[in-house]
């Protein structure tokens, strides 16, 4: 959005530092994000121990435990396979199981099905999508899974929370992971068990820390929902070909930016809304001629396309360096969300442990919050430390 943010005029030496990177050094700071920040520590002392401030424990990685908790392919019916690694990955965190179980936003139970075979109480799943439900309620049938789903919304004021139940979640977005911390303590639940995602996925314009000290803490940060997206902007799992393409259009996005700003006469950036997939393979010129229809835009007769394909390019370059140091921020900010998530559950009186239950190629969002009721008797470590 902008060419010159203030921080780059704040910080002139650092700025002229990062877009003199070369196409390599770039990739290769993407992808060790502990190098750039200590080789930029001298501009920003407060990375110099940034390995040490975004480290969390590992909660399961015992080779044997994964293997018994995870779904064997022939019962992992409709399950992506990297979702059945993840969901294997979260019931091997959170042994041993003890309680009947209840799913939030359990899309087809891939996670309720995983857990079912771990847990001697019965397991029941909470989804509005009816078609899941069917699905997933046929699946446990097929493979004799305790397991049933039932068809609800999760927001639902009067919301029932079946009696001395641990609720988990795996990748439920934004207010519906807060909204199972908030239901689920109220309801006193045993255990609160989450795998969060899509922080920003919110019906509130302006973030609210969930946890009192994180809210009366003066340096606390304000954060909007557009700043929240920060925290999941990463593609590790995408194929290189999906990466390319969307290189390609960031580079027709930035060229028409250049564009509308010299139309316009006004040197601010335009929001364009998604485009439809068709336009990949059009080219740049009918990029832009949607665009311009999308933000009713008048284009003149003759538009030198080479010349402003060649601005977004330019940009490009130059916001690939901006946004590697953005990413630097990305897990800070992602386990900030998180430690505030994990000190309302301590208001609430929960003991909580957090860590990570994957590595981060299987998915970036692979932080876990583990919440028992101080009051019940915590799970025996069995297998794994
Ligand atoms: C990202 S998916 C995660 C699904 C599942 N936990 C998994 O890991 O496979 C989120 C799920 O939440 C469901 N969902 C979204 N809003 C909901 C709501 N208000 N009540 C119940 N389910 C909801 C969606 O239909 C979707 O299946």
């Amino acid at each position: 959005m902008e060419p010159a943010p203030a921080w780059a005029q704040a910080n002139p030496e650092l700025s002229a530092w990062l877009e003199g990177l070369s196409d390599e050094a770039c990739d290769d700071y993407e992808q060790h994000l502990n190098a750039l920040a200590a080789r930029i520590s001298g501009w920003l002392p407060g990375l110099a121990d940034y390995e040490q401030r975004i480290a969390v424990p590992v909660l399961s990685d015992s080779p044997a435990t994964l293997a018994g908790t995870t779904l064997p392919e022939v019962a992992a019916t409709d399950m992506p396979g990297r979702k059945r690694l993840q969901a294997g990955a979260f019931a091997a965190s959170v042994l041993p199981l003890n309680r009947p179980v209840l799913d939030w936003c359990c899309g087809k139970g891939h996670l309720s099905r995983t857990l079912a075979r771990q847990c001697p109480e019965p397991v029941q799943g909470f989804e509005w999508d009816a078609a899941l439900v069917a699905d997933g309620n046929r699946l446990a049938r097929q493979f004799a899974d305790t397991v049933t789903l039932h068809c609800q919304d999760v927001m639902a004021e009067n919301l029932p929370w079946p009696a001395d139940t641990h609720g988990v979640a795996l990748h439920a977005c934004g207010d519906l992971h807060r909204q199972l911390m908030r239901r689920g303590s109220a309801a006193g639940a045993p255990r609160l068990s989450l795998s969060p995602c899509c922080y920003h996925l919110s019906a509130d314009a302006d973030y609210q820390p969930l946890s009192a000290q994180a809210n009366e803490h003066p340096q606390a940060l304000r954060l909007s929902r557009n700043e929240l997206r920060l925290a999941v902007q990463e593609t590790v799992t995408a194929p290189a070909r999906v990466r390319a393409q969307t290189a390609l259009v960031s580079q027709w996005r930035l060229g028409f930016d250049a564009l509308q700003r010299h139309l316009r006469g006004c040197d601010e950036y335009l929001p364009v809304p998604s485009h439809p997939p068709r336009l990949v393979n059009e080219g740049f010129e009918a990029f832009c001629r949607w665009a311009a229809g999308k933000k009713q835009l008048e284009l003149p007769d003759r538009v030198d396309w080479d010349q402003w394909l060649d601005a977004g390019s330019q940009r490009f370059r130059q916001v690939r360096r901006h946004e590697l140091l953005r990413h630097l921020f990305r897990r800070p900010l992602e386990l900030w969300l998180v430690l505030d998530y994990a000190v309302f559950l301590e208001e609430q009186g929960y003991r909580v442990r957090l860590g990570t239950f994957c590595d981060r190629s299987m998915t970036p969002r692979n932080l876990l919050l583990d919440a028992v009721r101080a009051c019940d008797t915590p799970p025996a470590p069995r297998n794994h430390p």
